[in-house]
């Protein structure tokens, strides 16, 4: 078990006692030496919330083998009944993680406002999954899989003061911050978009630090971030996991120092992913000046439909969108196929990002949220399981569509309307998960894929495509105009991606 030797200093359930001194620690986790002192005066001790009867001991002395409270599951060691506040919990994700949680035994509470739904509505999209209303979806997990889902409506950014009682009430131990405007063309359509995007998110985050140091400030925050955020050096310096390693060294007019330690560069490609580099600075600040512990989680694009639970019945499904703003690229990849539309790749199509399925991404979250960061911690990871460039995951989604389903799947390249380079060295450092948190990949990309040609080519689903076909192409462009891609070349790949397995690099450290 990959965190069977953390100890209560890394656990929610305890209060810090002793002299504390909050400006020691920052992100000096490593530094700062928690036993280095045996004077009476600045030992820090502990007091465990759970199990007040052991009064005042020191925090490094029990592991979470030995605590009863902490229980094995596959993912490692959890808290029992761990109290876990899922921020914009009607989400893709956020529905997907609250039932797989719940059945861990869990006790789940979630936030939203149905900011997604109204978004997408205004776009004249829909999910082309049916998503039922939130009613409707807590009665099912509870009638389905016997989980309780404590929800409230509220708006993290507008009601910051509902937010706060509501996590008063709960006192989560740790909170998974899903609650953002996900997208990237959707705050390039105008000004109005950018504003509501970058206000949305940073100003809702900003709220949430405050009230995590007022309330529950020993609860991990699981804050949500993007491999977006780096951009793509086209130098082709690796991405490293948020920050540089030891051994990274600056060299400039014949001098030298070390940047282990550092904050990386960050090259966002959109308002979007403005807003999440702006979010990354607020987590890494407030963990800096209040102790907080937070993990900062660069995630890949997400694909795909299925967990056990949201596959368990209708009413459990988790939404799937496929329109330019809000859909994800092999989703969308799918829903073309699925009505004989080329597979649209931008530009060249030889973008490089980093993947994760569904399933894949709820593993990683649990893994994490197992292992809580130490008091002050600010650590990131990168939360991918692949990289792969476009045109190479063009070519599985129709592989598999031509394979499986006997569908003509062909692939167009059209302009690009981003600003993004669309040919670049590409390296992505993916050692944490597997290292530290022992997570190992179970989805096979092509399975997946074959798992969504089956449920959207069901005749009820393959109509709501349909109804939307008109929201496929995209005509959201950087630059401010407003028309329709339009194709450059149907192309046929075979020879080409060849030379992208060269480019797409994943460092997993040496064995
Ligand atoms: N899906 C991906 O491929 C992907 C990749 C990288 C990062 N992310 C990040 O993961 C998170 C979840 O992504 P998702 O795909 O589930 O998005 P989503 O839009 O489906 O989920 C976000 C949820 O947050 C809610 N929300 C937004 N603003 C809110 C507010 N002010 N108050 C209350 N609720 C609010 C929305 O209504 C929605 O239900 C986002 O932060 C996103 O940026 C997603």
């Amino acid at each position: 078990m990959h965190n069977a030797k953390c100890t209560c200093w890394n656990c929610p359930a305890i209060n810090l006692a002793g002299k504390v001194d909050f400006r020691a620690c920052g992100q000096a986790g490593a530094q700062f030496d928690k036993k280095a002192d045996d004077s009476q005066e600045t030992h820090i001790m502990a007091e465990c919330k759970r199990r007040p009867d052991l009064g005042l001991f020191d925090p490094m002395s029990i592991t979470f083998e030995e605590c009863p409270e902490w229980q094995k599951t596959p993912y490692g060691y959890l808290l029992k009944n761990m109290r876990v506040m899922i921020l914009g919990v009607d989400g893709y994700l956020g529905w997907t993680l609250a039932l797989w949680l719940g059945r861990l035994g869990c006790q789940v509470s979630g936030v939203d406002n149905y900011n997604r739904r109204n978004w997408v509505k205004e776009r004249g999209a829909h999910t082309v999954i049916p998503i039922s209303r939130m009613s409707e979806r807590l009665h099912a997990a509870k009638e389905v899989l016997g989980v309780n889902i404590n929800f409230r409506e509220i708006d993290i950014y507008e009601e910051r003061d509902k937010l706060k009682e509501f996590i008063d009430e709960i006192k989560p131990e740790a909170i998974v911050h899903y609650g953002e405007c996900p997208s990237a063309p959707f705050s390039m359509i105008d000004v109005e978009h950018a504003i509501d995007v970058q206000r949305n998110n940073v100003l809702g985050t900003l709220g949430l630090l405050f009230t995590m140091r007022d309330i529950v400030p020993e609860s991990s925050l699981l804050k949500l971030g993007t491999m977006g955020e780096y951009g793509t050096p086209l130098t082709g310096r690796p991405l490293f996991e948020g920050m540089f390693p030891a051994d990274a060294v600056l060299h400039w007019d014949n001098r030298e120092w070390s940047l282990g330690g550092e904050l990386t560069p960050r090259d966002p490609v959109s308002f979007y992913h403005v807003s999440k580099v702006q979010d990354t600075f607020n987590c890494y600040e407030a963990s800096k000046y209040w102790w907080l512990r937070s993990y900062d989680i660069m995630q890949g694009v997400i694909f795909g439909v299925h967990t056990e639970e949201v596959s368990a019945d209708p009413r459990l499904r988790t939404r799937l969108d496929i329109d330019e703003w809000f859909g994800t690229i092999i989703n969308r990849f799918v829903a073309q196929a699925v009505l004989d539309i080329p597979l649209t790749l931008y530009g060249a199509g030889q973008q490089i990002r980093g993947f994760i399925a569904l399933r894949d991404a709820m593993e990683c979250m649990t893994r994490l949220l197992a292992s809580p960061p130490e008091p002050g911690q600010y650590a990131v990871v990168n939360q991918i399981s692949g990289v792969k460039s476009l045109r190479q995951l063009a070519y599985i989604v129709a592989k598999v569509g031509r394979k499986h389903f006997n569908l003509p799947v062909q692939i167009q390249r059209i302009e690009n309307p981003r600003v993004e380079a669309d040919i670049h060295p590409f390296e992505a450092l993916y050692e944490k998960l597997p290292k530290q948190y022992g997570f190992e990949p179970k989805v096979d990309i092509e399975e997946e894929v074959r798992r969504m040609f089956e449920l959207l080519m069901k005749p009820e689903i393959r109509a709501r495509i349909e109804e939307k076909k008109h929201v496929i192409i995209p005509k959201t462009w950087w630059s401010g105009v407003k028309r329709e891609a339009q194709r450059i070349e149907l192309i046929n790949l075979e020879k080409e991606i060849k030379e992208d397995e060269e480019r797409a690099k994943i460092f997993m450290g040496k064995k």
